[in-house]
């Protein structure tokens, strides 16, 4: 089987992005490869992480295009010159517009630290996400994986995991213990499902 090629999306400090490189290295991750990562912003750790596994990189900012048609055009283009068969979306800032969901349906996955459809869609991203769980008084959150279309955080859902909220949460406790608990585990799971689903069809 033809490993799925695989671009992972980024904004910043890329965690989910390593949790990725770690599962493709220990065989977690077997039916796809990470050929590509692409960063919206320039000198984010997250490109450090990928220099330093061996993967090739690329910086497309968004402040760089007046029109948001043209930021998704110059990043389709460098996914289709990559041969790019499965997007992931791994703490990547902007939202992509329908013309581009249209064109890699069910092909492209992001990573949401809350349970879906909890503290979701327009304006939850990063601690806001968890201020809102706290503030609601939820005792359990989490995170999902899910397949992106054009409405924010309202794809079909790949995979969830639930976390406990615990007295004395902060935003910030509750953002770690996610990630630690929930997204670098379930981020690798269903991008090594779909890759195989992708692989498997060709
Ligand atoms: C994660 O919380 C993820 O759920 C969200 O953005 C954050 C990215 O963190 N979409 P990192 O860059 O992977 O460390």
């Amino acid at each position: 089987m033809t490993p799925t090629n695989i671009a992972v999306l980024v904004s910043g400090g890329g965690t989910n992005l390593q949790a990725l490189i770690d599962a493709e290295k220990s065989g977690i991750i077997k039916s796809g490869k990470i050929s590509l990562v692409i960063s919206s912003k320039p000198g984010v750790f997250a490109l450090e992480r990928a220099e330093k596994a061996g993967i090739k990189t690329a910086v497309c900012e968004r402040k760089a295009f007046a029109d948001k048609k043209d930021f998704d055009n110059a990043l389709l283009k460098l996914l289709e010159e990559n041969g790019t068969e499965l997007i992931v979306l791994a703490g990547f800032m902007c939202i992509l517009g329908k013309e581009f969901t249209d064109k890699y349906p069910e092909r492209i996955i992001n990573i949401h630290p809350s349970l879906i459809p909890s503290f979701c869609g327009a304006g939850f991203y990063g601690l806001r996400v968890h201020e809102a769980a706290l503030s609601y008084g939820v005792k359990v959150t989490g995170a999902t994986v899910h397949f992106v279309n054009e409405i924010p955080d309202g794809g079909r859902i790949i995979m969830q995991k639930a976390v406990y909220i615990e007295d004395g949460d902060t935003p910030e406790i509750l953002q770690k213990r996610v990630m630690e608990q929930a997204e670098w585990e379930i981020m690798p799971l269903a991008c090594e499902k779909v890759a195989f689903d992708i692989a498997s069809k060709k």
